[in-house]
């Protein structure tokens, strides 16, 4: 199959787009940073069902890194994202460089409130949805798609952009896409790349500790005796924990019996110097 175009200024995708719609084609998008796997391939599939035009963005988003963060060493991987992009039938790749993105004077910020407040990843990556919120309401007024899906795997960042899009009346559906795993559950992620053999080893114990509460949970525990016991284990595993917290699935406020439901748990930990995050529902 041959490469999907792969386009690179704001410029030229305009025309590219409206193709599709003169064509009378529906267009979805999929925003990601690169470093495609399983996951990202999955969402690809998904749009596919939904609409006649697929659109893949890959851009590595410097607004949503803080300066300690892992920007400058993200996995960049484009010939094997095209690679891969180009065996699903992609219509369009949208890869704008950061000049493209923020040119000089680019001087406006969403700032998401609600589900971008709490208190789970912003409390830890305080730069993180503003930047996420600003990179994706450009990626939806260039693309102007008619379904953008996103992974659950980033459950809060799934709420942030629905509720940033619905506020801001931009025309489109946003989908939420389930988890892929690895065979032994570990969440795909591009920053898995990171993890040593050792720590790669270890690793599911997130998915795995997720899945021992949810089941303690369902038999009757209380929540707060089932998440203690799995911050023990986790920790017990060699993590760092930043949080594991139940929360309602549809606000994400705290919850602390299963009749605030319906419950989803979410964690994000440290191994060594990869940070991972998780999350399912009860
Ligand atoms: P990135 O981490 O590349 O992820 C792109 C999309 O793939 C996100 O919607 C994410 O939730 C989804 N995804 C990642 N791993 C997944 C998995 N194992 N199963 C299912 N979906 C998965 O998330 C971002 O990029 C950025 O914040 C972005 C939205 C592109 C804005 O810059």
């Amino acid at each position: 199959m041959p490469k999907p175009p792969v386009i690179r200024t704001v410029k030229n995708l305009r025309p590219a787009i409206g193709r599709f719609r003169k064509a009378g084609d529906t267009v979805a998008l999929i925003p990601t940073m690169g470093a495609l796997h399983a996951g990202h391939l999955a969402l690809v599939r998904l749009a596919r069902r939904k609409a006649k035009r697929v659109v893949v963005s890959i851009f590595v988003n410097p607004a949503q890194f803080a300066p300690h963060e892992d920007f400058a060493s993200y996995p960049r991987t484009l010939d094997t994202d095209l690679a891969a992009l180009s065996q699903l039938k992609v219509d369009l790749i949208w890869a704008p460089g950061v000049r493209e993105m923020y040119p000089d004077g680019f001087a406006t910020r969403i700032e998401p409130e609600g589900p971008a407040e709490a208190g789970l990843e912003d409390k830890f990556r305080p730069h993180f949805f503003g930047g996420v919120a600003t990179v994706v309401a450009k990626l939806l007024q260039q693309v102007t798609p008619d379904f953008a899906i996103f992974g659950e795997k980033d459950f809060q960042q799934l709420k942030v952009v629905t509720t940033m899009a619905r506020d801001l009346d931009i025309p489109v559906t946003i989908v939420g896409a389930p988890t892929v795993r690895e065979k032994d559950g570990l969440a795909m992620s591009s920053r898995n790349a990171y993890l040593s053999e050792g720590e790669r080893a270890v690793a599911p114990t997130l998915n795995q500790v997720l899945k021992n509460c949810a089941s303690s949970i369902n038999g009757g525990q209380a929540i707060s005796a089932a998440l203690r016991d799995g911050r023990t284990k986790i920790e017990g595993a060699g993590f760092t924990i930043d949080y594991l917290e139940a929360r309602n699935a549809r606000t994400l406020a705290p919850v602390t019996a299963t009749k605030d439901g319906p419950i989803r748990l979410l964690v994000a930990a440290k191994l060594g110097r990869t940070r991972l995050i998780d999350n399912i529902k009860v």
